[in-house]
């Protein structure tokens, strides 16, 4: 297998699916599924074999050793047959983006278009934001494939532009459309009075009032003085979770006893953010920062419902351990010292 000199692993997987340095084997399939798809490509005329082994020749086999190559190309595979190609290209390494290609073998495209370009996108993720910290990943693609825009919503992508009829397709000109995704990044602040009405409105949410203990609806004065009394009080602690560029996505409250030994968590995800491991995050980063500022405390513990099954798991994972039950409720605890 040829190795990328940009990476320190090779071979990207979910399952049985996996991103594999772009192989020579492959080229022939390649260039069979881009001729049968040269409608939606940036392609003038139809590859033959010998313009596509000069291509391998003269351009991929060189971007291997390459410190930074303006494109990464991978096969594509299902178990370790091919079954689609693509990569980074027009990389710009000072701004850390990259757009992204990829098309598969033509014959999956009918059934099983969204699940391909899906884990794809998955992929390639990894590639770009875990292996490379690139910022930014975005698509470029003619306004020709609905099915396309499912792939990308199905994976946070936004549409950023459309640049309007931008290339001529079949004697008509069509629409080009950019899809983009910037790199999450999370940090959990201290709660502010600014934060009054998000915490209120999570407050009254649905799922949130189902799993706490007082199931009525709170009302705004209420909320107010508790909220600003948590705010002001020398036993708590009560941080905000912000994903890029200060959207509000959850909040981890400790309340700390008499003794400044022990503290009870609640946290909570905002509703719309749920499902994406912001649980766990504000779960294990929450008591990491905890103890940064309070660092005689020794053990932490939350009351769960039973029912509450995203929580359950999450203690779970965070190796906490079971210090009481009863039919309604779980308490969970752990020592941090
Ligand atoms: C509980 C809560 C914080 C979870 O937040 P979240 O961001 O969705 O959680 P995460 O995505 O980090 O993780 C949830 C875990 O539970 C799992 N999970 C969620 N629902 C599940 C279900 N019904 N059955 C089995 N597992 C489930 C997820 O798969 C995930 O586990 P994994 O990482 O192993 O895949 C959120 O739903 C919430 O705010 N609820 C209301 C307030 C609340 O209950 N707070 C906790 C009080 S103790």
């Amino acid at each position: 297998m040829d190795r990328y000199r940009v990476f320190k692993k090779q071979t990207f997987s979910s399952g049985n699916y996996s991103l594999v340095p772009i192989r020579h084997e492959d080229r022939y399939s390649i260039m069979q599924w881009r001729n049968e798809q040269i409608y939606h490509l940036r392609q003038d005329e139809l590859l033959t074999k010998e313009k596509q082994d000069q291509y391998f020749t003269d351009v991929v086999s060189k971007l291997f050793p390459q410190e930074s190559p303006n494109q990464i190309l991978f096969s594509y595979l299902k178990n370790d047959k091919c079954i689609g190609y693509g990569g980074l290209v027009h990389i710009n390494w000072k701004d850390k983006n990259a757009e992204i290609s990829f098309i598969m073998d033509t014959s999956l495209e009918e059934e099983y278009f969204e699940y391909h370009w899906s884990k794809y996108l998955e992929l390639i993720e990894e590639v770009a934001f875990e292996q490379l910290n690139f910022h930014k990943i975005y698509t470029y693609a003619f306004d020709l494939r609905p099915r396309l825009y499912i792939a990308l919503a199905n994976r946070e992508f936004r549409k950023e532009a459309t640049l309007n009829e931008h290339c001529l397709f079949e004697g008509k000109f069509v629409d080009v459309l950019i899809h983009s995704k910037i790199k999450l990044t999370m940090i959990l602040r201290e709660a502010a009075s600014d934060d009054l009405e998000t915490t209120y409105t999570w407050a009254n949410d649905k799922l949130v009032r189902t799993f706490a203990y007082n199931q009525k609806r709170i009302e705004k004065e209420e909320h107010s003085e508790w909220f600003l009394s948590k705010l002001s009080s020398n036993n708590c602690k009560y941080y905000i979770l912000e994903e890029n560029k200060n959207k509000i996505a959850g909040s981890i409250r400790f309340d700390i006893d008499d003794m400044g030994s022990s503290a009870m968590i609640s946290y909570l995800v905002d509703p719309r953010c749920t499902g994406r491991g912001y649980g766990t995050y504000l779960l294990e980063n929450g008591i990491k920062k905890l103890v940064q500022t309070k660092p005689n405390i020794d053990h932490v513990y939350g009351f769960v419902i039973k029912e509450n099954i995203a929580s359950i798991r999450i203690f779970e994972k965070l190796k906490f351990s079971i210090s009481y039950q009863n039919d309604r409720e779980i308490k969970f605890e752990k020592t941090i010292a």
